[in-house]
């Protein structure tokens, strides 16, 4: 009774591979650069750009003492039949043994813009990325992940969505409505997730974050006056570093987050 049982390995990932849309750069770089650390086996990370893929692959496995690897697929989670191509590559490839622990749902589009005048085709490729794509991926890789997960290890869907999903930090010249609203969808996958297959031992949490400065937060940030002034305006007085971004997507996808379902929403 003295202590908790397998206590160092509770925040490892040894022996785990993930799949992370999204990977090549800022919050679903970070992730990955974390999971590796934790010591994954093998981190697969997706986009659309071969070129950043490439190098973003080249520095995770660049980093010091890991022992797995860092990989990549190319992929465009916005449309079924990028899905579907992207799929069959990893069944091909990468996912040859069947079986994946952790899938990180982060691909994400933003265009920010006013509510009366925004353009319909922003809100298309906006609830392509966001919902469409999250959406049907998981639904292609659930055998994958089903095969991987135990009830006492299942295996993990982490969805990375945003703080503007379950609350409206920001509206008028500063809003990105659109946006907001696919966020709040992914809340709701979610939650019909958590339920739906969990008799399959994988669970699914959702990741909130407010504002970290990457590619596609920057503009937005930029606009409200900068790193500090954005930073200030947070309850803590900053915006959201890389160590805060692995932290939670650790903890989420280690055994120490195997009872968590649809709970964590790290409002970071
Ligand atoms: N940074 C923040 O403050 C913040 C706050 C809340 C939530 N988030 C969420 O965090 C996630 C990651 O965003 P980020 O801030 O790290 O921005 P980012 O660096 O621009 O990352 C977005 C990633 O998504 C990929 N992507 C975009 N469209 C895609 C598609 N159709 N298919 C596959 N991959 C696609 C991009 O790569 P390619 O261009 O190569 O496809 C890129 O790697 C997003 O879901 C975002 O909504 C960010």
């Amino acid at each position: 009774m003295a202590g908790v049982p397998n206590f160092p390995s509770l925040f490892s990932l040894d022996g785990k591979t993930a799949l992370i849309t999204g990977g090549s750069t800022g919050i679903g770089y970070d992730i990955a650069a974390g999971f590796l650390q934790a010591g994954a086996s093998k981190v697969i990370i997706a986009s659309r750009k071969e070129d950043g893929l490439k190098s973003a692959v080249k520095d995770l496995n660049s980093i010091s003492g890991i022992k797995g690897k860092a990989v990549y697929v190319v992929g465009n989670v916005s449309t079924m039949e990028g899905v579907d191509a992207m799929v069959q590559a990893l069944e091909a490839g990468e996912l040859k043994d069947g079986k994946l622990h952790v899938l990180v749902n982060n691909a994400g589009a933003s265009w920010a813009g006013l509510f009366e005048t925004y353009d319909d085709w922003r809100t298309a490729k906006t609830f392509d990325v966001n919902v469409r794509g999250p959406f049907n991926l998981t639904r292609r890789m659930v055998r994958f992940l089903a095969r991987a997960g135990t009830s006492t290890d299942p295996a993990r869907i982490i969805n990375v969505s945003s703080v503007g999903g379950t609350t409206v930090p920001h509206i008028g010249e500063n809003g990105a409505i659109a946006y907001a609203i696919s966020k709040a969808s992914m809340h709701h996958l979610s939650r019909n997730l958590a339920l739906e297959l969990a008799p399959q031992h994988i669970t699914t949490n959702t990741i909130a974050p407010g504002w970290f400065p990457t590619r596609l937060a920057n503009p937005a940030i930029e606009k409200y006056g900068g790193i500090d002034a954005a930073g200030a305006d947070n309850p803590l007085g900053r915006l959201g570093i890389r160590e805060d971004m692995a932290g939670v997507a650790i903890y989420l996808a280690s055994k120490a987050g195997a009872y968590v379902n649809d709970e964590a929403k790290a409002k970071l």
